[in-house]
């Protein structure tokens, strides 16, 4: 199969206190960057071949602000990495499954991603992500 697993979204209230645990456990931050198309300020933490990235709301009507709201922090997404990401889309959509934007949205560090709807996908939430 011609794809990885890129990174784990994970939600938390802060950045700041959120990755005070993983980095007790030797992880460390690369970076912190603001996504605002996605309305997240996002930090990466490398892992072996992938990431997790914590996700923090910049705004009470950000997703992220909904599913702490919902859910509490805790797992958020599970991100692939795909090559042709219309191609990607394409094929879902054909197959009947739901995505959440018709066309690849701004992702972090210049990513275009996708999100397929969690009732889609066994009720885990799916990014798809082409690297720039
Ligand atoms: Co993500």
């Amino acid at each position: 199969m011609d794809t990885s697993i890129d990174h784990i979204g994970i939600a938390i209230q802060s950045l700041e206190e959120g990755k005070a645990f993983y980095e007790a456990l030797g992880l460390e931050i690369e970076g912190i960057e603001e996504v605002p198309e996605q309305k997240v300020r996002v930090g990466f933490l490398p892992v072996g071949d992938t990431r997790l990235e914590l996700l923090e709301a910049t705004s009470e009507d950000s997703p992220i602000a909904r599913h702490l709201e919902k859910r509490g922090p805790g797992l958020h997404h599970l991100c692939f990495e795909v090559k042709d990401i219309e191609a990607s889309m394409e094929k879902l959509r054909s197959s009947g499954y739901r995505l959440l934007s018709e066309e690849p949205q701004p992702g972090a560090h210049g990513c275009r991603v996708c999100f397929v709807h969690p009732k889609s996908s066994a009720g885990v939430l799916i990014e798809l992500s082409q690297k720039r």
